[in-house]
C-alpha cells in the first residue's frame, strides 16, 4: 500500500472511489440519475485543472483511496468556469431554484464562485479526501493528507479548507485529530482549515 502521485489512468477509479464514499461517508450509486455527478462536481474539476496536486493510496493493483483539491480556490473558480463548465454542464440540467437534492448538487456543478469566501482568505487551498471502506480506519488517510498538505507548503500556500456533512461525525473527528479548526457553518455541514507549517 503507498500513496502516490495521480496519473490520467486513475481517472475512473477515483470516480469509483468518489461516488461509493459520497453519501456522507456512505455510499452514493444509485442516489442520483447518473452516478458521474458527484465525481463531476468533487473530483473532475482538479484532475482537469490541478491534476499535479492529485494523489492516490494505491494498492498495488489500483487506486483505493485519493486527496485532491487546488493550492488556490479563487483562481480554481474562474477556471472551473471557463475550462470545466463547458465540459460537464450541458450534461445536468439547471433547475431554478432547485428543488430535489439532485437540483441542488447541480447548482453547485454550475456555481463554483460559491466556493469563494472573504473569510476563506487565510486558507486559499481547499480539498477532498476519500478511501474505499475496506482501507479506512489504518493510517492512510493521514498519510494522503501529510503529502497534500507538504505540496501545499512546497507552493508557499499558508492555509487549507475544506466542507463536511454535519452527519457525517466520522470525519468530523478525522479532521479535528489532524488539527483543523473550525471557520463557519450551519446546522448542514461545517467548514474547517488548517495551517499547512503544522506538522500532521
Ligand atoms: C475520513 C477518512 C478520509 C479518514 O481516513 P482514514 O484513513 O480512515 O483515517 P486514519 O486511519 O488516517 O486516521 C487518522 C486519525 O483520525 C482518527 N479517525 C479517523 N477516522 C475516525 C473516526 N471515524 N472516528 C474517530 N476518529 C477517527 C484516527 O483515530 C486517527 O487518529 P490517531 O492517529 O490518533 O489514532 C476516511 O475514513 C474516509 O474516506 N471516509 C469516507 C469518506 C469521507 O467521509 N470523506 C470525507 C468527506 S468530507
Amino acid at each position: 500500500m503507498f500513496v502516490r502521485p495521480y496519473e490520467p489512468f486513475d481517472r475512473q477509479d477515483v470516480y469509483d472511489i468518489c461516488v461509493r464514499t459520497g453519501d456522507g461517508g456512505g455510499d452514493a450509486r444509485g442516489l442520483y440519475s447518473d452516478d458521474e455527478l458527484l465525481p463531476d462536481v468533487y473530483a473532475g474539476s482538479y484532475l482537469h485543472l490541478e491534476p499535479e496536486l492529485a494523489f492516490v493510496l494505491d494498492d498495488g493493483d489500483r487506486a483505493v483511496g485519493y486527496v485532491l483539491g487546488t493550492a488556490d480556490t479563487r483562481a480554481w473558480a474562474a477556471a472551473c468556469r471557463r475550462h470545466w463548465l463547458p465540459l460537464v454542464s450541458p450534461r445536468y440540467r439547471l433547475v431554478e431554484p432547485p428543488v430535489t437534492a439532485e437540483d441542488h448538487l447541480v447548482d453547485t456543478l454550475h456555481h463554483p464562485e460559491r466556493n469563494v469566501l472573504d473569510e476563506l482568505d487565510e486558507y486559499p487551498a481547499h480539498l477532498h479526501i476519500d478511501l474505499l471502506p475496506g482501507h479506512q480506519g489504518a493510517g492512510h488517510g493521514r498519510e494522503l493528507m501529510r503529502t497534500f498538505l507538504a505540496a501545499l507548503a512546497e507552493r508557499d500556500v499558508p492555509g487549507v479548507h475544506l466542507g463536511v456533512a454535519a452527519r457525517n461525525t466520522g470525519a468530523l473527528r478525522f479532521y479535528e485529530r489532524l488539527g483543523f479548526h473550525r471557520i463557519t457553518g450551519d446546522e448542514h455541514g461545517t467548514t474547517l482549515g488548517r495551517r499547512t507549517d503544522v506538522p500532521v
